[in-house]
């Protein structure tokens, strides 16, 4: 295929190891002597036509880099497809792109998919959010970097809640899956981790603080991670307001509040909460966070200059593949119930 030039944007939430893929997707392609566009703020630089031009130069300092230097939004053409659409279109001509890539979760990867199955619009997707709830790929680039944030303040909030004998209720990222909270409770050593896909029984959750007390005089303290997704019995999800972004999600946040009310309520320990929030997006990506990006943005590029579209890059094992974007975006990826096994009974008292 003779391309001249490509776009790439980053939408939806950000995550470290974004510019990773971005500086590798223009290394490969420049070095075809392929130029490459940045749309700023995701889809948003799709219906305004706002881009910058990416070289090997203004892109060979970012690889450390959080966030993402082309900007992001959570713009859906698809709210109004009729007067977006054909918008979205004329910026793929007025800018002479030959193809996009596309980097995103599953509502910019949805979006992508659309494009390629009802406009033919030539696009790869790259997966990406510190979520890790995208189908079809073992691991999402951010997750890792995520993790180890919410990791790290763990550590830090044992040796607190132990000089207290208190109870610290940790509140981590994640609307629908609780990887991040599977994760970084088993690394950080947690007594009780709460996720979206199980159910809350209270009960259950203060029992089990309680026998960890009781098992020894040196654990009187407790860690408990709950995912923000998560919902209890007694009450519904802890919106942080009733808006909506354009794709639907609601905003999320606060939890661990109603939690900790009932925790102190039922057993008596004196209980507080830490909600991580965007700490867990910010900040320079992991090694295996950059590596990943690196590889991702590299196979995008490879798709690209092949002329194989409506593929979305993946981890496979430690292999990347490209598997039809559809794939990618058909259902979210839940916690591997396995795994969640494995950390309740790492931590089960005895
Ligand atoms: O990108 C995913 C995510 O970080 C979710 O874990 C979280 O619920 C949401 O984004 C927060 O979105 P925003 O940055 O728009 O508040």
């Amino acid at each position: 295929m003779n391309l001249k030039c490509v776009g790439i944007l980053t939408g939806g939430g950000d995550c470290p190891g974004l510019n990773a893929v971005i500086g590798s997707a223009v290394r490969k392609l420049n070095k075809q002597n392929v130029r490459v566009l940045g749309l700023l703020d995701g889809w948003k630089g799709m219906l305004t036509g706002d881009s910058m031009e990416l070289t090997m130069e203004n892109t060979s300092e970012i690889l450390p880099l959080g966030g993402t230097i082309i900007g992001t939004s959570r713009t859906n053409p698809y709210k109004d497809a009729k007067k977006n659409i054909p918008k979205l279109k004329e910026t793929m001509k007025s800018l002479q792109l030959d193809a996009l890539i596309a980097v995103g979760g599953d509502d910019t990867l949805g979006v992508a998919n659309r494009l390629w199955k009802e406009e033919k619009i030539p696009i790869v997707g790259v997966p990406k959010t510190i979520d890790n709830d995208i189908s079809a790929t073992d691991f999402t680039f951010g997750f890792d970097s995520a993790v180890n944030v919410a990791m790290e303040a763990i550590d830090r909030l044992k040796t607190t809640a132990e000089s207290h004998h208190r109870v610290l209720v940790v509140e981590v990222m994640g609307r629908h899956a609780g990887w991040i909270a599977t994760y970084a409770g088993l690394a950080g050593g947690a007594d009780v981790i709460l996720v979206p896909e199980k159910p809350v029984d209270i009960d259950e959750v203060c029992t089990l603080l309680k026998r960890h007390r009781a098992r020894s005089k040196a654990h009187n303290y407790n860690i408990v991670v709950v995912a923000e997704g998560v919902q209890l019995k007694e009450g519904d999800f802890a919106k942080l307001s009733e808006k909506k972004d354009e794709f639907g999600n609601i905003y999320l946040g606060g939890i661990s509040n109603q939690l900790a009310q009932l925790i102190e309520q039922k057993t008596g320990f004196e209980t507080r909460t830490v909600i991580l929030g965007h700490l867990q997006r910010g900040g320079t990506p992991t090694a295996f966070d950059r590596v990943l990006g690196i590889r991702f943005g590299m196979r995008a590029a490879r798709l690209v200059l092949e002329g194989r579209f409506g593929y979305m890059v993946a981890l496979q094992g430690n292999k990347i593949v490209e598997v039809p974007l559809e794939e990618g975006v058909a259902k979210l990826k839940t916690v591997d119930p396995n795994l969640y096994e494995t950390a309740v009974e790492y931590f089960r008292p005895f």
